[in-house]
């Protein structure tokens, strides 16, 4: 990364303005899942270490420039009081007047959170004025929010004009060195498991890797698209009609490569809201019935993408291999995740891609154990498929 880091400036007694990704989930105001707040802990730690005056921006959901009491991040600072074990002042606005305030009367090692972000309109449309008042609030700007990367918002870009150096935090390092080893220079063979609902969205991704890859391994519900493409009969599992002819091209293009289901589990119900599920069963995939939904790869499957990933010295993941939300349809996500961690053990490079499998490393009680599970869901998305991610473009480059 030719992009200027924490450790490159003088911090001490500087105010620093801090990006970080506090998007959350909040329910009844208590953080159900706090990965995100703990994943920043390196740079705040560094910082406050250094006797730095750290302000933390961040956004949480989609207020739409709107104050939502139930997307306030006043539940983020108090799990960070925690983690942190030092006090952390929460502010009732990130610009103004309350925010001048409190920033003026800091002392160094101290930490405060300014309150979400997209309570103003001007985040999310990069406006210039809110981009300049947030830089106005420090002497320094850190990005430690890959989770946003791929998002030109005010806090993210705009900011970069008002406010220099703008350098990375450990997060965003981290991330960048492992998503960019996956796509630069991994060391074969390099094997992609892609699954979960969709192909749209994953199309780009897909391609991308694919010449990159020597395996690319596909499961989840777009899988029946795949599947639909070599002509098999997938019964009321759930396709994208639109995407079956693309699905068919990049087979033909990279047969070698591509390994499908050959086996799936397969119910005549299925509401994933619900948590509900008939009764299952395991068919090859050729033999799924007319009512048939299928929600899990099968043993088959596992053993074929087992013995595939078995010599792997670097592998990608991106999206659940079935419905994993309902144990009795997890355990095709639950083995991947397993072997993942078995290779990492043995020396393997494990990334995984955020979002669902993220969660499912997390539910199979693997995810310690892999070399890195990124923060981001989209941000890791946009970064596989090869683009340049506007938030690291903006960071200013080393030697300037
Ligand atoms: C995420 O959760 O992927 C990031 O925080 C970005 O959130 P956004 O999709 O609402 O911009």
């Amino acid at each position: 990364m030719n992009k200027m880091t924490v450790e490159n400036v003088e911090v001490n007694s500087k105010k620093v303005v801090v990006r970080v990704d506090f998007n959350v989930p909040v329910n009844k105001g208590q953080v159900t899942n706090d990965k995100r707040i703990r994943a920043a802990l390196p740079t705040i730690e560094y910082l406050t270490g250094q006797g730095a005056r750290v302000i933390l921006i961040s956004h949480l959901g989609r207020p739409k420039g709107e104050f939502r009491p139930e997307m306030s991040l006043k539940p983020c600072a108090a799990v960070l009081e925690k983690m942190l074990g030092r006090p952390v002042q929460f502010v009732e606005n990130c610009v103004g007047e309350i925010a001048e305030q409190a920033v003026e009367t800091m002392q160094d090692g101290q930490v405060i959170l300014l309150e979400n972000l997209r309570f103003h309109d001007g985040e999310t449309k990069n406006d210039s004025e809110f981009a300049a008042s947030l830089a106005g609030l420090g002497q320094l700007y850190v990005n430690d929010a890959f989770g946003t990367a791929h998002r030109a918002h005010a806090s993210t870009v705009g900011i970069c004009q008002y406010i220099q150096p703008c350098v990375a935090g450990y997060l965003m390092q981290k991330e960048i060195q492992y998503l960019g080893n996956v796509v630069q220079n991994a060391e074969r063979p390099f094997v992609a498991i892609i699954g979960g609902a969709k192909i749209s969205g994953k199309m780009d991704v897909m391609a991308n890797l694919l010449g990159k890859v020597d395996n690319l391994l596909i499961g989840g519900a777009m899988a029946f698209t795949f599947l639909k493409a070599r002509s098999i009969n997938v019964g009321r599992s759930m396709i994208e009609e639109d995407k079956i002819s693309l699905a068919a091209r990049l087979i033909e293009s990279w047969p070698e490569k591509i390994a499908l289901p050959v086996d799936c589990v397969v119910t005549d119900k299925l509401d994933p809201a619900e948590q509900v599920l008939g009764a299952l069963e395991t068919v090859r995939v050729e033999a799924i019935g007319p009512s048939q939904i299928g929600v899990d790869i099968g043993p088959e499957t596992i053993a074929l993408f087992s013995g595939i990933l078995e010599g792997a010295r670097t592998v990608v993941w991106n999206g659940p291999m079935g419905v994993f939300e309902i144990d009795a349809a997890a355990e095709g996500t639950m083995a991947v995740a397993r072997m993942l961690a078995d290779i990492t053990g043995r020396g393997a490079v494990t990334v995984i891609g955020g979002g669902d499998s993220a969660a499912a490393a997390e539910k199979a009680k693997v995810a310690d154990r892999l070399s890195h599970v990124s923060t981001g869901g989209g941000a890791s998305l946009a970064f596989l498929e090869g683009k340049r991610l506007p938030a690291i473009e903006a960071l200013t480059d080393l030697g300037t």
